[in-house]
């Protein structure tokens, strides 16, 4: 599926997205990510950019990337409302991301990564980490559920086709917690638990490096031409008058749920065994 044919083109374009405000939440997200000292997020499919400019505002330096041009349009539109400029690229998360690895310190991503089949799921996964600095903090969230409204046809074990409807063709991945857990292995798994929408959220960390802040690695081939200037700001090699806010480390309040909380006592394990590696928190939102 090219990136002109893509469904979410379409949706942008045809005002089919509603979503406006920033997920609930995402204040205790900024939180963790200025806790873990994280300054250079990667926003995965940032659509219109209603989380990008929210981070921003929480003084964070965002990097949105998505396939939908129209969505990275109205991120642009979005922040020059607030006089600011946004740092946009158009790209396909089922290749290799055009960065080079250890560029950013967080990385955020709801509800975009299961669009595609398992196969280029994985090379998500992989790129999200590759790309992550050690130390760094990464927010993810997949599907857990079908909307049931719809009509599916399965195209492989647990990735089914919308028969109809905006998603029309697009593959979509439904994960299981223990698929979760098999598939972010490479992450230290911090935290499954099971919300409402259907969704997972994944936080994962690595220990920090110290380290340039994002240089893009932009080979013309994966980087189609974008009105949005891609990779304009990305050049930047330096932060301006970023400063970290105080904040109350709010990880555990998240874990702490342990209604939700399907391993909690093997996140507290991981967290001392696997200082060095990825760390994954994780939420899948209950259907
Ligand atoms: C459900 S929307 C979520 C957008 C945004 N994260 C939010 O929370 O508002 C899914 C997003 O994933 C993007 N997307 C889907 N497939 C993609 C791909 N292969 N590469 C990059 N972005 C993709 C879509 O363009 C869309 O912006």
């Amino acid at each position: 599926m090219k990136a002109e044919t893509h469904p979410w083109e379409k949706i942008y374009a045809e005002n089919k997205w509603p979503y406006d405000q920033p997920i609930s939440g995402f204040q205790d997200i900024a939180k963790v990510f200025q806790d873990h000292e994280c300054k250079t997020i990667l926003d995965l499919g940032c659509g219109n950019g209603r989380n990008a400019l929210a981070f921003e505002n929480e003084n964070l330096m965002v990097f949105g990337v998505d396939i939908a041009l129209t969505g990275l349009q109205m991120t642009k539109v979005r922040y020059a409302a607030e006089n600011q400029t946004a740092r946009l690229l158009q790209c396909d998360f089922r290749a290799p991301l055009p960065f080079r690895k250890n560029s950013f310190d967080g990385l955020f991503s709801t509800q975009v990564i299961h669009h595609a089949r398992l196969e280029q799921v994985r090379v998500a996964i992989q790129e999200a980490r590759r790309v992550l600095k050690s130390g760094g903090i990464a927010f993810i969230s997949v599907s857990g559920k079908l909307d049931e409204d719809e009509e599916f046809e399965e195209i492989e074990p647990n990735t089914y086709i919308p028969l109809a409807g905006n998603e029309k063709g697009l593959p979509h991945h439904i994960f299981t917690v223990e698929e979760v857990e098999r598939e972010f292995g490479e992450f230290v798994l911090e935290d499954i638990s099971v919300r409402a929408n259907g969704h997972v959220i994944a936080i994962g960390a690595k220990n920090r490096q110290s380290g340039a802040y994002p240089q893009p690695h932009l080979p013309r081939r994966r980087c189609a031409p974008a009105s949005v200037r891609p990779g304009e700001k990305c050049l930047a090699n330096r932060v301006a008058g970023y400063h970290r806010r105080a904040g109350e480390h709010i990880v555990g309040r998240h874990l702490a749920n342990k209604e939700r909380n399907v391993n909690y006592e093997i996140k507290k394990q991981r967290l001392g065994l696997h200082i060095n590696r990825v760390r994954l928190f994780l939420v899948v939102l209950d259907p």
